[in-house]
């Protein structure tokens, strides 16, 4: 696989998804527990052996659906339909990373071993072939060798961490990271880390003393609304005797990703007195997705749209296992 050369830090200062942009402007708020059967955190993270030492990120794991790979009951129950069920576990309880080649897909360990729990766990993407341990700094340590690993630059983690599961279809997934690599979002500088995973600073370990720039390992997720929502830039024009709704894809990739998920977007025209002129909506789907950097359109019938008028969003995420929808928009556009 090709891998995008390293982008000078100030371009990515332009850009909207900046990846240097501050962790507080970054940070939304944390992912909401499933409105779902799932379980807002995976039990037994405590038995993992690097929680003793590296707490505060396991814990921010364990509320990931990468903790929850396995156990997830949407997974355990689709794989009651297959014939060879053991065609899905490669990437729900992968064997490390370094096993296959930069960007293939995974491995799958026994499905039967008790550590099939842990699902995407810390050794998927952090043990090397020889026992080491890859990450992104090779500080020296007493508590495990580590090494300053290719696929833990910042320019190559998308393609050495993410792609090689995250980009097949297969179940009812739809492999966005194509997308991604299709379309050279890494040449916007835009990472797939950057996106989902906040940057922080802190000690990364149990009694180290060094302040270090990190990421959060709770992965940013649509089941966040705010997350959900910086998806689109939103714009209102008018155009003759329409007011044009553009919805324009910045996430790096088609949304959504997953068959069974929709959004439906209501907008509402408004006069300043604010009396209801035109209603419409836009449902986003599995089939009417919206494509990368895409822009999607709503017309709205505007003949007596006068100055001051103003369009009011509103937004509904449905998703499996959700036992309703939920609202993830509400915002007022001013009309350009
Ligand atoms: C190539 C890697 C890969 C393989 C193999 C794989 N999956 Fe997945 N699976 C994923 C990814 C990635 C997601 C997360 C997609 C998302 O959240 O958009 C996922 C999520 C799921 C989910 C959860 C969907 C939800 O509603 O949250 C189910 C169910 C699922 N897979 C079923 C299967 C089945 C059944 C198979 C075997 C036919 C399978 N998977 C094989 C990568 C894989
Ligand atoms: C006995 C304590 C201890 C245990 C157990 C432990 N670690 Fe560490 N780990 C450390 C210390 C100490 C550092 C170095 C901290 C520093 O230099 O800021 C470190 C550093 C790291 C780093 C950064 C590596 C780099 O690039 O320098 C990673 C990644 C990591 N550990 C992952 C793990 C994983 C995964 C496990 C479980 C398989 C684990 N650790 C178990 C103490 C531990
Ligand atoms: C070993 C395969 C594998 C690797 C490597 C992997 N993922 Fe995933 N990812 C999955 C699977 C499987 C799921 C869904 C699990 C489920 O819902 O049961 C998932 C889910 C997700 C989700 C959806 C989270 C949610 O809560 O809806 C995001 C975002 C994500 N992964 C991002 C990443 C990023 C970023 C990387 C690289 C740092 C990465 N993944 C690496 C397999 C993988
Ligand atoms: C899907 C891949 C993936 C999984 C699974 C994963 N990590 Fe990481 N980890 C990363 C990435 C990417 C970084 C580097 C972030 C950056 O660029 O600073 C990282 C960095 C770290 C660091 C260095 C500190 C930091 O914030 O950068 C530690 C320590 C660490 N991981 C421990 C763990 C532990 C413990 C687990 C399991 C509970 C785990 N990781 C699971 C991808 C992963
Ligand atoms: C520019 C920011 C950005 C980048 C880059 C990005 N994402 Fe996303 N991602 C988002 C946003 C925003 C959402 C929520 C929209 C949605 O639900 O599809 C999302 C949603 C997802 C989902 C859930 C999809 C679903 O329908 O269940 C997965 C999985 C995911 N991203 C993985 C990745 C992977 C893997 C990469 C790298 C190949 C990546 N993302 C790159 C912003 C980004």
């Amino acid at each position: 696989m090709q891998l995008a050369p390293a982008l000078p830090l100030a371009l990515l200062g332009l850009l909207g998804w900046s990846q240097t942009e501050g962790a507080q402007a970054w940070k939304l708020a944390p992912p909401k527990p499933l409105p779902d059967a799932r379980p807002a955190e995976l039990e037994r993270w405590k038995e993992l052996s690097c929680a003793e030492c590296h707490e505060d990120v396991t814990r921010e794991w364990a509320r990931t659906t990468h903790a929850m790979a396995w156990i997830d009951p949407l997974y355990q129950e689709s794989l009651k339909e297959k014939k060879k069920p053991e065609s899905c576990h490669n990437c729900h309880i992968p064997e490390p990373l370094s096993h296959v080649e930069p960007g293939a897909k995974p491995k799958s360990r026994d499905p039967q071993h008790n550590w099939s729990h842990f699902g995407i766990d810390c050794n998927t993407c952090h043990l090397g072939k020889e026992g080491e341990i890859l990450g992104p700094f090779g500080a020296p340590n007493e508590a495990h060798r580590s090494v300053a690993a290719e696929a833990f630059r910042p320019e190559n983690q998308s393609a050495m961490l993410c792609i090689g599961c995250h980009a097949t279809n297969i179940g009812p997934v739809i492999g966005i990271a194509r997308d991604f690599v299709e379309t050279e979002q890494e040449k916007k500088g835009r990472s797939c880390v950057g996106c989902h995973m906040a940057p922080l600073e802190r000690t990364i370990a149990k009694d180290a003393t060094t302040v270090r720039k990190g990421r959060s390992h709770e992965l940013q997720t649509p089941r966040d609304p705010a997350f959900l929502a910086r998806a689109f830039e939103y714009r209102a024009r008018r155009d003759g005797a329409k007011v044009l709704v553009e919805f324009e894809n910045v996430s790096g990739h088609r949304v959504p990703g997953l068959i069974g998920r929709v959004l439906d977007i209501d907008a509402e025209l408004l006069d300043a007195q604010g009396v209801s002129l035109a209603k419409g909506r836009l449902s986003i789907d599995h089939k009417q997705f919206a494509p990368v950097d895409g822009v999607l359109t709503l017309e709205l019938e505007a003949a007596n749209a006068a100055a001051g008028a103003k369009v009011l969003l509103k937004g509904l995420h449905d998703a499996p296992g959700y036992e309703t929808p939920q609202l993830f928009l509400e915002r007022t556009l001013e009309l350009h």
